[in-house]
């Protein structure tokens, strides 16, 4: 049965908090976990308290396995936009987490379609993604998968579409310079996580969800693959759930 979650918060603060409380419990459970995780906006406040409880000696990463969704192609690395950047400034470097454990798709990495494979191959080899953490583009992206005519299920070369490079350009100087092609796993990759946690906050993500959690399955709107997914949570505020017809 698939069974999927729906958790209407009052704001950003408080959808980062339940987001936050929902993976220390299932760090807890298991130490050794396997996290999926995104960059963006929207998961900094998740970061944020996980750092707290992390500080306050109530939660320990020392064993947890980490696998970034994305990563973009062609930035330096220790560039300030790359993925790999923001994840340790915004999270690892906070955190007991083993730098052996981390993993980070390489835009850099010479031959791109092996890196590919041998990303869904450390996947595997780590027994598979637990619980895969997402954001929500504007256009329904997950990861890098944008809209398309097809589901791609593999960890693969992506070029952002236009919303996309003008939603990130706010990061960059300008359009110009946000890198137009990407790694990201695949839709693939992240519906065999065992468990999905979906995020969205802002006006900005209304119609996304919307079609996402009510509308038709279909990969012109990629996060509404999630439906088919068995056990998906999700945690948005109450802007990003406001187009909902079935507001719980
Ligand atoms: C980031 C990612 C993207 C973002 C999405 C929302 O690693 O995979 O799908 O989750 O673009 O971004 P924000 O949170 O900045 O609105």
């Amino acid at each position: 049965m698939n069974v999927m979650r729906i958790i209407v918060s009052a704001d950003y603060d408080e959808m980062s908090k339940l987001a936050a409380e929902d993976v220390a419990g299932i760090i807890r459970e298991n130490p050794t976990v396997v996290l999926g995780l995104p960059t963006g906006s929207t998961p900094l406040g998740m970061y944020r308290n996980l750092i707290t409880m992390h500080k306050q000696g109530n939660l320990s990463f020392r064993h947890v396995t980490t696998f970034n969704l994305d990563e973009y192609i062609g930035l330096e690395p220790g560039h300030v936009n790359s993925y790999r950047y923001f994840m340790y400034e915004n999270f690892f470097k906070h955190v007991d987490i083993q730098e052996q454990n981390i993993n980070i798709p390489d835009g850099n990495a010479a031959d791109l379609e092996q890196e590919c494979m041998d990303y869904e191959a450390k996947i595997r080899n780590a027994g598979g993604i637990y619980l895969m953490v997402l954001g929500v583009g504007n256009n329904g992206h997950i990861g890098f998968n944008e809209p398309a005519d097809h589901f791609p299920i593999a960890t693969h070369v992506t070029r952002l579409d236009e919303s996309t490079i003008r939603a990130n350009a706010r990061f960059f100087r300008s359009p110009d310079e946000v890198p137009r092609l990407a790694v990201t796993m695949g839709i693939g990759s992240i519906m065999r996580s065992r468990r999905i946690l979906l995020l969205a906050s802002g006006n900005a993500k209304a119609r996304a969800i919307s079609a996402a959690l009510e509308g038709s399955v279909t990969p012109a709107l990629p996060a509404s693959i999630l439906q088919f997914h068995p056990d998906v949570t999700v945690i948005l505020d109450a802007e990003a759930a406001s187009l909902l017809t079935r507001n719980p």
